[in-house]
């Protein structure tokens, strides 16, 4: 118990040991909270997760002060401060090389309806090929995914643990980013800046899922990812799902809770990817009150996150009423699902 203690506060010390056990479980499960009050704890991962948290500088968080004492107070309103330029703001995607052609596709559309700013391509598995058509794309870096940096199953794309890596690796270094899928399209750059202004006005949560499925959350989420994260089953009912394909997220303490917590559960095999997940989902015709037997890993994780932070902020939520999206990416960017490009990527310049 001491050893555990110790591996889980190596950087922490006078402390009493209650106190330090109290925040152990506050870095390492997940809290619940109901009218502003602390109800309970998720499951706690694992202590050998917190060398990751140090690597991606999510070990200490803001979100709560005076946390030991469980005396919860929220640190920022619904008013975000986010301060960020729109040529700040960088696209990050990923692919592997069966995913190439469709991913090309979105980077062509970036840069023929000028928008030039950075991209940041993860190499999942790219061919030499692939990889020298992306280098005559101007200011794109690629980054080789270091799959040997994290446990085995990472390396299952199926489960998308990647994801969630990515995504913190980005928040440490960048204000602002996409983080986008190989189908996302980009196209309409006066609709984009009007969206940033609005979320540095404070109207957009500032981990943006804005692109909705149609059925909840609860619907397409296996149940044992509720032990790590707990949500109750009347918000998980209630709150439509986003695709995680195309998110917008800024530095800010709660997006570092978001992704913080979304790491975690991609690092632990039976939060993101628990036994018998399956993407497929057989909905009745309610596709809000009831399972369809299926699960969507890390988008599933975000949205059980995103919806917790929200609805302990009091924070307005999507219900069923799909119509109606505040601050939707509609206007500018869409999702073409195997939109392939098969000719080479042009040579572009800023
Ligand atoms: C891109 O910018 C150029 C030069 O300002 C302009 O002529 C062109 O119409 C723009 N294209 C789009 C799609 O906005
Ligand atoms: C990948 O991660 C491993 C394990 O952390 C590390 O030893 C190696 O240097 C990393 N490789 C690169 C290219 O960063
Ligand atoms: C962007 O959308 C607006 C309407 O919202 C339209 O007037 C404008 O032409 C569009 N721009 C491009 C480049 O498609
Ligand atoms: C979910 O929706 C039902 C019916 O509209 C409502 O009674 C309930 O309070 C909602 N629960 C939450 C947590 O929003
Ligand atoms: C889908 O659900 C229906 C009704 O519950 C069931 O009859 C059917 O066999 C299921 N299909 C699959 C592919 O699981």
């Amino acid at each position: 118990m001491i050893v555990f203690i110790v591996s889980c506060l190596r950087n922490i010390s006078l402390l009493s040991i209650s106190s330090m056990s109290m925040l152990i479980s506050l870095q390492m499960s997940f809290p619940v909270f109901h009218n502003k009050s602390f109800v309970k704890f998720g499951r706690r991962f694992a202590c050998d997760l917190i060398p990751y948290l140090e690597k991606f500088e999510l070990l200490s968080t803001d979100f709560y002060e005076n946390s030991l004492g469980f005396q919860v107070s929220i640190v920022f309103n619904s008013k975000f401060n986010l301060i960020f330029k729109d040529n700040e703001v960088v696209f990050v995607t990923y692919a592997s090389g069966n995913h190439f052609a469709e991913s090309k596709m979105g980077i062509h559309t970036l840069r023929t309806n000028n928008f030039t700013n950075k991209i940041i391509f993860y190499d999942l598995g790219l061919s030499l090929l692939n990889i020298e058509e992306l280098q005559g794309v101007c200011n794109l870096e690629i980054r080789v995914f270091n799959y040997t940096a994290y446990p085995k199953f990472v390396r299952n794309l199926y489960g998308y643990h990647f994801k969630p890596i990515i995504i913190a690796d980005i928040f440490r270094e960048f204000k602002a980013f996409w983080i986008i899928d190989a189908s996302a399209r980009f196209k309409n750059l006066t609709n984009w800046k009007r969206f940033n202004h609005r979320v540095r006005s404070g109207a957009v949560e500032p981990f943006a899922l804005r692109h909705p499925s149609s059925h909840s959350i609860f619907a397409a989420t296996h149940n044992e990812m509720y032990n790590y994260l707990p949500l109750s089953a009347s918000i998980a009912r209630n709150y439509s799902m986003f695709d995680a394909n195309t998110m917008f997220v800024v530095r800010s303490d709660f997006a570092k809770e978001a992704v913080k917590w979304n790491l975690l559960c991609a690092l632990t095999k039976e939060c993101m990817d628990p036994p018998r997940s399956k993407l497929g989902c057989n909905f009745t015709n309610d596709r809000f009150g009831v399972s369809a037997g299926c699960h969507r890993y890390d988008q599933s994780c975000i949205n059980v996150i995103v919806a917790s932070l929200k609805h302990r902020l009091g924070l307005p939520y999507q219900g069923h009423n799909l119509e109606k999206i505040r601050d939707s990416f509609d206007k500018f960017a869409s999702v073409k699902r195997g939109e392939d490009m098969a000719r080479k990527l042009q040579h572009f310049k800023c």
